[in-house]
């Protein structure tokens, strides 16, 4: 039994400074605020995506068979929602490597559209990133393979089509990428039970079950859900076994931002961002993720009790920003305590390295500005390579957003430094191995990156807000890894299109 969602109809005083001429809008920003807390069932046992069991081929790699599918998916009673997914129905299983370990893929497109599949954070050659020049035709498999040479993270794989990865990802094309590595750290570890993977989406369901991918009129970043799913699960719960509990969350969603935390504002541990381990926990009772990010956090409970994860409101985008779901008070998952829990052992004081990029020592600087579907004025285009970065070189970005949206800055086949966030030292959220920084309304960030090997003068890679509808609408440029000595070439095949 599922309860209708709760509209709160507040009007505030962004809602009402905008009432009389434009009454509409006014209206629109008055209904947008959504509170559900309180109103989800929590009566489906979470979903735990499966790992997907790898073969071994002569050369002993890992091999995954993975295949694009279309399906149905019971998600409420009534109908079933036309879905995509990857060996299933809805979303894929989770791929688990070991750093040096070599992976190989066989991404079979059985859908009736093209698409690709992209390792989101993974260091890896260009022509095995899955990005727009790596689409799958209907029908024809995909074999990349590559040696997974990084820290332990929580990584993910989706779709990547030009300008049609927003609709790839919300009718289900997506998967978690977990490397391990063997620094053994004291955190928990079991897949499932105290160690629990975490993809966090928004939906909008019509009148007959299937998703609505209508966007919000007068919203800047897309498809804002009023369901939040978890592993595709509505209204989840989590049976817990353990006194620690580590969760993997990824914000999975197009344009919905997350500011996680539990109802009751406990403490938790923030372990591990995009790109691995942070140098220490930090506690904190909240984790904000916009698109694209990841963060591991590691939560205390006691036996017996109940705690619901939930989003609250972040401060974003000022009176409009409701309309983009910011002002959303959202219930997520909860956990359950069994009445007698597993001992673990205390998160660790140390963990990853610190990154420590000499900014000093940068071989080029650059600056992005987004804004108006274009960086640095420009809309991607498949056969304009931006430009070339010189292998193990250490360089300087710096990422603006000069309008009044959300942004955020996603680059292919690197973690990054965070050096400063508008000036100021970056929180400890963004002091780790980041792939996706938030940049709020404003903000002037600035990154330090290094790439150290995947040379290629020709093949791309991709860097973009991760704003899904953004990043389709032409919000990002392509840049290639040069060697020593080498210089920019062509797109492969960039004639040929004319
Ligand atoms: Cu998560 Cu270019 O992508
Ligand atoms: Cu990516
Ligand atoms: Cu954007």
């Amino acid at each position: 039994m599922r309860r209708r969602k709760a509209i709160a109809l507040t009007l505030g005083i962004g809602g009402a400074l905008v009432l009389g001429p434009a009454g509409f809008y006014g209206y629109r920003l008055a209904a947008a605020k959504l509170d559900t807390v309180g109103e989800v069932a929590f009566d489906t046992p979470l979903a735990v995506p499966p790992l997907a069991e790898p073969t071994r081929d002569p050369s002993g790699a890992k091999v995954f068979d993975l295949e694009l599918r279309s399906g149905r998916t019971q998600f409420a009673d009534g109908a079933a929602t036309a879905t995509w997914g990857v060996n299933g129905a809805f979303l894929g299983p989770t791929v688990r490597a070991r750093r040096g370990e070599e992976v190989a893929f066989t991404v079979r497109n059985g859908l009736d559209e093209a698409t690709s599949i992209h390792w989101h954070g993974m260091r890896l050659p260009a022509v095995m990133d899955g990005g727009p020049h790596q689409e799958v035709a209907p029908g024809e498999t995909w074999t990349p393979q590559w040696t997974v040479d990084q820290p332990a993270a929580t990584l993910w794989y989706h779709p990547h089509p030009h300008g049609k990865t927003a609709a790839h990802v919300y009718r289900g094309l997506a998967g978690m990428f977990i490397v391990d590595d063997d620094a053994d750290l004291n955190l928990p570890r079991t897949y499932g039970v105290d160690d629990v993977p975490m993809i966090v989406q928004d939906r909008k369901f019509d009148g007959d079950n299937q998703f609505d991918d209508g966007a919000p009129l007068f919203g800047a970043l897309g498809v804002i859900g009023d369901r939040v799913m978890v592993n595709g699960t509505l209204g989840p719960y989590f049976d817990v076994t353990t006194r620690l509990v580590r969760l993997r969350l990824l914000n999975g969603s197009g344009a919905r931002t997350y500011h996680f935390g539990f109802g009751d504002d406990r403490p938790f541990s923030l372990v591990a961002t995009d790109g691995g381990l942070l140098p220490e926990p930090w506690e904190t009772d909240r984790i904000r993720l916009t698109p694209g990010e990841r963060a591991e956090i590691v939560v205390a409970f006691a036996p017996g009790e109940t705690v619901d994860l939930r989003s609250y409101p972040s401060d974003i985008g000022g009176p409009a920003g409701r309309l983009d779901g910011f002002a959303d008070r959202l219930d997520v998952c909860r956990f359950r305590a069994a009445e007698r829990l597993g001992e673990g052992t205390e998160v660790p004081a140390a963990m990853g390295a610190a990154p420590a990029l000499d900014a000093a020592e940068a071989a080029a600087e650059r600056s992005f500005t987004l804004g108006g579907d274009k960086i640095n004025g420009e809309a991607m285009a498949m056969e304009r390579i931006d430009f070339g970065v010189r292998v193990d070189t250490t360089e300087v970005w710096e990422v603006v957003n000069d309008n009044g949206f959300l942004h955020n800055f996603h680059v292919h086949n690197v973690q990054f430094q965070v050096l400063d966030v508008d000036g100021a030292e970056p929180p400890p959220a963004l002091r780790g191995w980041k792939d996706t920084v938030p940049l709020m309304p404003g903000e002037r960030n600035r990154l330090a990156l290094r790439f150290s090997e995947h040379t290629d003068p020709n093949v791309p890679y991709m860097y973009h807000c991760h704003v899904l509808k953004h990043e389709d609408e032409g919000m990002m440029g392509q840049f290639v890894v040069l060697g020593e000595g080498e210089e920019v070439g062509e797109v492969p095949g960039a004639h040929a299109h004319g």
